[in-house]
Formats: C-alpha cells, sequence, structure tokens
C-alpha cells in the first residue's frame, strides 16, 4: 500500500514557547498504528533544529521545511537554501504552495528548480498545486493542475519522480472552511494519477502518494482519506491544535 501521509503545515505561526508546547501536544496525540502511515510536521525555519531534536528516534514522523531557495548558496540575503536544511537532518520539504505562488510570486519554471535543488540534497519535495476558485467555476480545473504538474516536474526523470509526494490543495478550500467534498479530491487525484501515468507509466503513478489540502479537519478527514486516490492530507489551521491533528492521524488508512 502507498504511505498515507498526514502533514501538517504551521505556516508563519507561533512563537517559540508555544512551537514546543505544540510540538510535545502533537507528540502525544499524532499516534500511528500501521508502519505505511507517516506524519510530516512542516514548520517556521528557526523551530526546524528544536523539531528534529525533539522528534529523534519516532520514526513514523519526519520534519520539513516550508520553503527554500533554488541555489546552493551565495549572496541572497534572508534567504535559506537546501544544503542548509539537509545538514540540520530536515527530510521533507513543501515546494509550490499556493501561497508562495501568490505572494512571493514563484512560478512553475522556478518551482522546477527548486525542486531540483531539494532532490539533489536529499529532500523529499511535497509538490503542491491547484486551482483558483475562477478555474474551478469555468470547469478548467483538472487541465490547470496538469498544467502545473507538467511544467515543475515532467523535466525529472522517472526514477527522481518515484520519490515525490504531491499535494492537491484548491486555492478556494485553503483556509476558507469550505473543503471540497470527497468526490471532488478523489476525481482530481485519479486524474492527477493519470496524467503522471500517462508521462512516466502506471506502476510509477500508481506509488506516488497524493494528499488532499484544504480545510482539512477532524471531522472531515475520515470521509475524504476514505477516498482510493486520497493519500491522507496537508493540514493548515487543524494542524495548530494538537487534539484535531491527531484525529486527522487516525483518519488515515489502515490498509
Ligand atoms: P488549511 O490550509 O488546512 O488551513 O486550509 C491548508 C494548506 O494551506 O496547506
Amino acid at each position: 500500500m502507498r504511505p498515507q501521509i498526514a502533514a501538517a503545515n504551521w505556516k508563519m505561526n507561533l512563537t517559540l514557547p508555544q512551537a514546543e508546547a505544540l510540538l510535545d501536544a502533537l507528540l502525544a496525540t499524532s499516534r500511528t498504528t500501521a508502519p505505511h502511515q507517516q506524519v510530516i510536521l512542516a514548520m517556521p525555519f528557526p523551530y526546524l533544529p528544536l523539531a528534529i531534536s525533539r522528534t529523534a528516534g519516532q520514526s513514523h514522523i519526519s520534519i520539513a521545511a516550508q520553503n527554500c531557495h533554488h541555489k546552493p548558496s551565495g549572496a541572497y540575503t534572508g534567504e535559506v537554501s537546501a544544503p542548509m536544511l539537509a545538514s540540520l537532518g530536515i527530510t521533507h520539504i513543501l515546494i509550490g504552495h499556493s501561497e508562495r505562488r501568490e505572494y512571493f510570486l514563484e512560478d512553475d519554471v522556478l518551482l522546477a528548480a527548486k525542486l531540483d535543488i531539494a532532490l539533489e540534497h536529499g529532500l523529499t519535495p511535497v509538490f503542491c498545486c491547484g486551482e483558483p476558485l475562477r478555474v474551478r467555476e469555468a470547469g478548467t480545473h483538472d487541465a490547470f493542475v496538469a498544467t502545473q504538474l507538467r511544467n515543475s516536474l515532467f523535466h525529472l526523470p522517472p526514477e527522481r519522480l518515484a520519490g515525490l509526494l504531491i499535494a492537491y490543495e484548491p486555492i478556494w478550500a485553503i483556509g476558507t472552511g469550505r473543503t471540497a467534498t470527497a468526490e471532488q479530491a478523489q476525481e482530481m487525484h485519479a486524474g492527477l494519477r493519470s496524467v503522471i501515468a500517462r508521462h512516466a507509466g502506471d506502476t510509477l503513478a500508481a506509488t506516488i502518494p497524493i494528499l488532499y489540502g484544504g480545510s482539512v479537519k477532524g471531522s472531515n478527514a475520515g470521509e475524504l482519506f476514505s477516498k482510493p486516490d486520497v493519500d491522507g492530507g496537508l493540514v493548515g489551521g487543524a494542524s495548530l491544535d494538537a487534539v484535531d491533528f491527531g484525529r486527522i492521524v487516525g483518519a488515515l488508512k489502515q490498509a
């Protein structure tokens, strides 16, 4: 079975004492019950070393950064590089979150370069894609998201593609309380899998976990995760509540 993953995205939230308290609480609530179930915690840069040391020995938990620069080093004041993150022991990284695309003008070409540098330094990218409301309303969401994949991922050789996680996050569902229905999520995930299959073959496409993101909560995770192509969730707001996130972890497929 594909890995089933509950990924937390803290975004730009919490002070250090709050982050420490939430980490401790999450360690207590985020219990997995099978080896294919995994937890990823994506947090602000300053808290990464703390998270790495607090979660040491918890093999079901991985720590992720939320971004990196596309160059390995140099005169880029204020930026953080993939080799820096790898040297901390970070294993995963979010790439292409819609907030990065929208507020920091990250386009498909830049995201392809970020994917390359992340993979080169042994980080597993969680590649985020998803359409805005106007595209969903126009009914062109399948083509829109397929293009995001093609433009940022399909230069990769199949063995590198195989190391990715994908998160489908319709922008109209992020932080809005308006979740895609489980049917809408399943339809898009199955569509993405067939786009990947056409490019890299059915076997490879079948191995890539595709997470759903956008107002996932303890109360809706079970229904979303019950769909065959929904391999867990990327969770913003609800990941700041350890009890609710624990329910989301508990909703991951058992087998
Ligand atoms: P949300 O955010 O769960 O608060 O909608 C999801 C995300 O942006 O990854």
